[in-house]
């Protein structure tokens, strides 16, 4: 035990985990806003004050563009060649030329779709899945003008998706599996290493939408042995932006647009115009915070590197079990139907990200009580449409979503559970 400045005794963090206080304090918005309550993380995350520092610092100080012969421009190069090094050691590449920046995650799904649409010969199938956010579904559907087809990889009625499942469904004919790897409604984690050795049994290649998995745990596209991999900035801690992905070889077989001056090569045939540069400061610098959550831990391995990563984003997930045991408990106490993983002893298996909905209220009125309750959760069918259907539910309606990552506590969860078991008594 320790004593804070206000003299209270505080619980040390155990060894491997960070201090959630301290967290908090590294994030300007959770305390300006207090006392409400952010829970509505899926669809996009605070970001720590180091952040703000490093947009700030390259407007005020090299808001030019790239590739010019003076100091600035230089600047702006060496800048973005370091964010492209430290997502490389985000998402364990092979090479920083595997990372390319740009608008968001949906934009980069369509353009190695619209690229992939040109390679269709006698591989045309592509698999999609029923669980997926739509960026990752309706991108691909729009190639059956170039005469795809497709084959549905269902979610089983345990709310994931089994690599099992996969194996039927693919042939010399498929081209590539498209798929998620965390649902961004039900925070059901896929086992996409077994997926991607399906699809490569089969010679097909495998595009993971990472972009809700990102701020929950280690990213390894080595150990998961993917083709393709996109994430959204705003969802890890940076501004909104997103980046790509490819394997070295896939991206340089990708015919993708680009002005006969520009090489034919990874990331700059990918990354058509000027993309924003403050928020790539930005990215660099969400990444360089997570890595350095390691300090706090007692860990003396150099800031930044891989490994800090990765004890990170362990450190991360393990906090976060904490709280999805603690939410699940809450929910099923008030009566709630908790769609995917519900089972404790499969906790592991879903993120802190979970739909429910109350037996006789619908969702606009629990989240419009939680609102009034000063606690931001989301109603709605999460672009997830077809899940929704699946799980029964109108689209218009959809379910409640409540998202948490590691800046959320236990308390914050005890709040939340006040307003529902009042709406659950009172429905
Ligand atoms: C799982 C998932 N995939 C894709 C997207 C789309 O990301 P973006 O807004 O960066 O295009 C989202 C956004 O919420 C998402 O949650």
């Amino acid at each position: 035990m320790s004593r804070t400045h206000d003299g209270q005794h505080r619980q040390r963090p155990a060894r491997g985990a960070f201090s959630v206080e301290s967290v908090r304090s590294r994030f300007p918005a959770l305390a300006r806003a207090d006392p409400f309550i952010f829970f509505d993380n899926a669809a996009g995350a605070q970001v720590p004050q180091q952040v703000f520092d490093a947009v700030n610092r390259h407007l005020l100080e090299c808001n030019v563009q790239r590739g010019g012969r003076y100091p600035k421009s230089r600047e702006v190069d060496a800048g973005i060649a370091r964010a492209r090094q430290t997502v490389a050691d985000f998402v364990n590449a092979w090479s920083p030329n595997e990372i390319a920046f740009g608008m968001n995650a949906t934009s980069f799904v369509r353009i190695v779709s619209l690229a992939i649409g040109q390679t269709l010969g006698e591989r045309n199938e592509i698999v999609v899945t029923d669980m997926d956010h739509e960026a990752n579904v309706a991108t691909w559907l729009a190639l059956e003008r170039e005469g795809a087809k497709f084959r549905w990889w269902k979610m089983r009625d345990d709310g994931t998706l089994h690599a099992e499942d996969l194996d039927a469904l693919v042939s010399s004919r498929t081209r590539l599996v498209a798929c998620t790897v965390t649902s961004n409604a039900l925070g059901s984690i896929v086992d996409v290493a077994a997926a991607a050795k399906v699809a490569h049994a089969a010679g097909a290649e495998i595009f993971l939408d990472c972009v809700h998995f990102g701020p929950h745990g280690v990213i390894d596209v080595r150990e998961w042995n993917c083709d393709y991999l996109v994430c959204s900035g705003y969802k890890i801690f940076a501004p909104h932006m997103g980046f790509l992905w490819g394997r070295d070889e896939a991206l340089r077989n990708l015919p993708t647009f680009r002005e006969e001056f520009i090489p034919d090569e990874p990331p700059v045939k990918i990354e058509a115009g000027t993309f924003v540069y403050e928020n790539v400061a930005g990215m660099r610098a969400a990444i360089e915070y997570l890595a350095s959550l390691t300090a706090e831990m007692g860990s003396r391995a150099p800031v930044g590197s891989r490994p800090n990563l990765v004890q990170s984003m362990t450190a991360i997930r393990d906090y976060e079990e904490k709280l999805s045991l603690e939410l699940l408990g809450i929910l099923q106490e008030c009566g709630a139907t908790v769609y995917g993983i519900r089972n404790k002893e499969r906790i592991r298996e879903r993120v802190p990200t979970f739909c429910f909905n109350l037996p006789s209220i619908g969702p606009a009125q629990v989240t419009e009580a939680m609102s009034r309750a000063e606690i931001g959760v989301r109603d709605g069918h999460m672009y997830s449409p077809r899940l929704m259907n699946r799980l029964g539910l109108g689209i218009e309606s959809g379910a409640v979503r409540v998202s948490l990552v590691h800046y959320n506590t236990v308390q914050e969860i005890a709040r939340f559970a006040e307003v529902l078991r009042e709406l659950s008594r009172d429905g």
